[in-house]
């Protein structure tokens, strides 16, 4: 049995202590070991060569520390190449953070298809050379991801996208891109002929999805391979995407070579993506940047449209699916059971949704209840220390990110020896919801919650709203849908 899946079958309070004495060291103590043991009962790490396609967890996985790094690479602009300042400044660097992020580098580019995760400031991505189909399929073997979901590339500089697609790029996407490349944002650009990447970079489609990620290290890390990197985000299909190296050695030990890590991601949900290829433009998938701030570029932009819903599940009345083939799949989906509360619910009448839905559970008194609180207008446990709901009313407040050392302002458990109720305040911030929202619903899972009930923010009309809010929402939406 693997020792990462014995210590995640552990006790809630083996491993709250267990991340009280430092738990990002232990992990990746316990991921070697755990990586290494799969590694003894295969021999398959040598057999990776181009076109190879592993079964089972047979990798070792190395975790490499590359957080000290950042506050001494600058925030380049689009324009700029980061390996003009890596050759006049990296001798200065933190030389253990320089070797570690060269050696994911190394990794990316060399003759082995290998697969490095790296943080962005969206979500960890799940990185491999997007010109070498041995590379890219392992990306989906990997992830287990569907075969039709095509992947963005992710690339450092202008130039390396114009030496890419040998042309300069299409006009209309130029007030896009100054405004807001880098950053969270994909473009959907025609696919050149003939193409530079491999045919499982697009899947078929005529056009593929590209990103300047804003986080210095990802693209330092891009520059440094010489490759146009594909990353989808670094996640097992269908659970939530990963916001910090621990959440990716949780889903991919084993089946990553490396994952470096650069701490926890400041946005927290995938890129906005946008595709100026079609009339009118169109947002394939909503993201920190809006429809309105797209809107607001004037010209064609004006026009843009919403091209996914988040309503339905995969197909409209005339069978038309979304136009980003990811947005049809389950996704973000912890496993228990997701109920969406609407935002303004008086507290009282969640109370009474609660025991509504306790009272159709079979056995009600062996449940584990979380709840991911987002505006702070419902007090801790919903007031159930106050025994409404037929515990002993044990309350053992904890410190704000003890139990989620990721996750700020996770915290706390309401416990009797049958019942178990978490609480995770996540707010007030629509910022700070959407930087813990995956940790959240992935802290559901660690917890082994049967029933996630969650506050969804207030969207207002929908124009005005804010462009996270729409995106968590989102997310939170498809994290509900069978
Ligand atoms: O923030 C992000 O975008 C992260 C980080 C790692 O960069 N990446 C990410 O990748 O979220 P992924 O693979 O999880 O989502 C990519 C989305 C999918 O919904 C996919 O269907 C869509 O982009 N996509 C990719 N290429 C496309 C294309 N040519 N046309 C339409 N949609 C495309
Ligand atoms: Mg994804």
């Amino acid at each position: 049995m693997k020792i990462e899946a014995v210590l995640r079958r552990s006790h809630p309070v083996i491993k709250h202590f267990l991340r009280q004495s430092g738990l990002s060291l232990q992990r990746k103590i316990i991921g070697k070991i755990a990586a290494s043991c799969n590694r003894m009962s295969s021999n398959a790490r040598n057999g990776g060569e181009e076109g190879t396609i592993m079964n089972g967890s047979s990798l070792m996985t190395e975790v490499l520390l590359i957080t000290p790094l950042a506050k001494y690479l600058p925030n380049w602009s689009a324009v700029e190449d980061p390996m003009v300042s890596y050759f006049e400044n990296f001798q200065q660097w933190p030389q253990d953070a320089v070797q570690n992020l060269k050696r994911g580098a190394d990794f990316l580019s060399s003759p082995k298809p290998h697969l490095v995760a790296f943080p962005t400031e969206t979500v960890y991505g799940l990185g491999a050379d997007a010109t070498r189909w041995g590379c890219v399929r392992r990306i989906y073997w990997a992830k287990n991801r569907p075969a039709d979901n095509p992947l963005i590339v992710h690339i450092a500089s202008l130039k390396q996208l114009s030496d890419l697609t040998g042309k300069p790029l299409p006009a209309i996407y130029e007030p896009l891109v100054k405004k807001f490349w880098p950053g969270p944002l994909t473009i959907i650009l025609p696919l050149p002929n003939p193409s530079p990447f491999a045919p499982e970079v697009n899947n078929n489609l005529k056009t593929f999805g590209v990103r300047m990620p804003a986080t210095p290290l990802a693209r330092l890390l891009v520059a440094l391979s010489g490759k146009p990197i594909a990353a989808p985000s670094a996640n097992t299909s269908k659970r939530p995407s990963t916001t910090t190296a621990q959440h990716v050695l949780e889903d991919l030990n084993g089946r990553v070579d490396v994952i470096l890590d650069g701490g926890p991601c400041g946005v927290g949900v995938e890129s906005t993506v946008v595709d100026g290829t079609c009339d009118p433009p169109a947002i394939l998938r909503p993201g920190g940047i809006g429809i309105e701030d797209v809107r607001a570029l004037g010209g064609e932009w004006k026009k843009t449209v919403v091209g996914y819903n988040d309503v339905k599940k995969h197909e409209d009345a005339n069978g038309v699916g979304p136009r980003a083939p990811g947005m049809k799949y389950k996704h973000y989906a912890p496993k228990g059971a997701v109920y969406l509360i609407p935002a303004g619910t008086p507290e009282s009448d969640v109370e009474h949704t609660l025991r509504q839905k306790l009272q159709k559970t079979a056995s009600p008194a062996h449940l584990t209840i979380g709840l991911i609180r987002t505006s702070g207008s419902w007090s801790k446990w919903l007031r159930c220390e106050a025994d409404p709901l037929n515990t002993n009313g044990l309350f053992q407040p904890m410190q704000a990110s003890t139990i989620f050392p990721a996750a700020e302002g996770i915290y706390g458990h309401l416990d009797d020896s049958n019942f178990r109720f978490y609480d995770m305040q996540l707010g007030p911030s629509v910022e700070a919801v959407a930087q813990d929202i995956f940790a959240a619903l992935r802290a559901c899972d660690e917890l082994s919650c049967d029933l996630i009930m969650i506050e969804a923010l207030r969207e207002g009309v929908s124009a005005e709203a804010n462009a996270l809010t729409i995106a968590v929402m989102n997310r939170l939406r498809k994290a509900t849908m069978g």
